[in-house]
């Protein structure tokens, strides 16, 4: 039987699709870099998953009933309760946002400077994060997470082989912690098995080091062990959820993921009072009162409502549903993407979509460009021109892959204005001859891809 999405829409917000004239000014006026396109002037808006979702109506009205008060707000003891009950950890700090987090963590963690953080792959502002904080990010997925076409199931998991002897090499003092993104963004949203979590639970264990989360997409992490490992078809969500975080030493969490909120995020412990006592005295400084850490009583009460919601199961099958859909479509028509797809979104492979556009032309920022032409959706690129220079040569460093990203915001589009999407990737592959690479003409020192502007190469600038 046909299933529909497991909501109806209360609230509608137009969006508007501009002329092609029009869109081809407002891309050429953005300086070929999606960011600085006004959000009013896209059809379709892939560029995040993050913080782009619809609350439900259970959200909006627990808004309603914020208590605002500076120490110990009802909603923080909610919300220490929900996240209590969900992980098992007895310590939670509510945060702006992931990366708030991920400040007043690593400089507890990180105690001497070139110590390093590994895992399967950090996101972006992480690796800023543990650099800012003296130390340096080292990623150990398995090579089989860049084969674009190996459908491994598990692409997510950490290799514990390489990461073992890299600790051998560099002696345990040397490692500050062992981090696992779940799912793992970078990679293409790619789930971590209960396998292998629980292995480098062994592997920390053996070397006496912190295990901690990156929790961003734990819910959809969740659903995909579900899924596809043996033994958990007939656990619940909430049990994976549990058995899962119950392998780590705390978590870091954009709750503007998995927590299904606007903004917000969360810092757990659980069980170690003497870094909680320090995580919290950092944590007034930089992001607020223990008990609000950057949130307003009513964002903490969404929260508390949001991370309840993510763990039902016909919303997770309706979630990935709609990404497989989007995955699915296209592969049907040829168009090389990920597989199999993520939990947050689909990366389409641009070093396969356009062979003839070299790393240093930006394949992937000219698929996000020309798409947004094509059909007003504005994708992300998470390639060479997102990785940036060599800060010691100045060379442009080469990714290991070229994508686009199509982030899929929860709950907010319909299976409809995904097949916009694959109609306009479908016009773009049958004149992928035509299209043309792309060069930079102003680039900041760091974290060039937010606000960097470039121009098509013509022939006769071409080099
Ligand atoms: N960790 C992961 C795995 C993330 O994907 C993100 C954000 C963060 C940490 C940081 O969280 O934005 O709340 O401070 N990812 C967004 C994205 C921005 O588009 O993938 P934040």
């Amino acid at each position: 039987m046909t299933r529909a999405e497991p909501f109806k829409i209360k609230m509608v917000e137009a969006i508007r699709l501009l002329p092609r004239e029009e869109r081809e000014r407002r891309m050429r006026e953005a300086g070929y870099n999606p960011f600085a396109l006004r959000a009013e002037d896209v059809y379709i808006d892939l560029l995040t998953d993050s913080g782009t979702g619809a609350m439900s109506d259970q959200q909006w009205a627990g808004l309603m009933l914020g208590d605002e008060s500076y120490a110990g707000s009802r909603n923080y003891e909610h919300l220490r309760e929900t996240v209590s009950q969900m992980t098992g950890y007895r310590y939670t700090i509510p945060v702006h946002q992931g990366r708030g987090a991920e400040q007043v963590l690593f400089p507890e963690l990180i105690k001497e400077k070139g110590q390093y953080v590994a895992g399967n792959f950090h996101f972006d502002t992480t690796q800023a994060h543990i650099e800012l904080a003296g130390g340096r990010g080292v990623n150990f997925v398995y090579d089989v997470a860049f084969d674009t076409d190996s459908t491994f199931p598990f692409k997510g998991d950490i290799d514990l082989d390489r990461l073992e002897a890299f600790i051998q090499q560099h002696g345990p003092e040397k490692v500050a912690l062992i981090l696992i993104t779940v799912t793992c963004n970078s990679v293409g949203g790619q789930p971590v098995s209960m396998k292998n979590i629980k292995e480098t639970r062994n592997l920390a264990d053996r070397y006496q080091l912190p295990l901690f989360f990156d929790a961003a997409r734990f819910a959809e992490n969740a659903y995909f062990i579900q899924q596809r490992e043996e033994g958990y078809q007939h656990r619940s969500i909430a049990e994976i959820v549990k058995e899962m975080f119950s392998y780590g030493d705390g978590l870091t969490m954009s709750a503007k993921k998995d927590g299904l909120v606007n903004i917000g995020g969360l810092l757990c412990v659980r069980d170690d009072q003497q870094l909680f006592e320090r995580l919290r005295s950092r944590v007034v400084p930089y992001e607020g009162f223990p008990t609000y850490g950057g949130l307003a009583g009513r964002d903490m009460e969404a929260l508390s409502r949001g991370l309840k919601e993510v763990l039902d199961q016909d919303y997770l099958e309706h979630r990935i549903g709609q990404v497989e859909y989007l995955a699915s479509q296209l592969m049907r028509n040829q168009i090389p993407v990920q597989q199999p797809a993520g939990g947050h979104a689909v990366f389409v492979d641009a070093k396969k979509f356009l062979p003839h556009i070299p790393p240093h032309q930006f394949p992937a920022q000219v698929l996000a460009t020309e798409l947004y032409i094509e059909a007003g959706v504005r994708g992300v690129e998470i390639g060479s021109f997102l990785m940036g220079r060599d800060p010691d040569t100045g060379e442009n460093l080469t990714s290991p892959f070229e994508f686009l990203r199509l982030t899929i915001p929860r709950r907010t589009y319909t299976d409809r204005h995904m097949d916009v999407v694959v109609d306009g990737l479908v016009h773009l592959y049958e004149r992928r001859h035509e299209l043309q690479g792309l060069e930079i003409i102003y680039e900041p020192e760091v974290l060039r891809h937010f606000t960097a502007r470039l121009q098509p190469i013509t022939s006769a600038s071409d080099h």
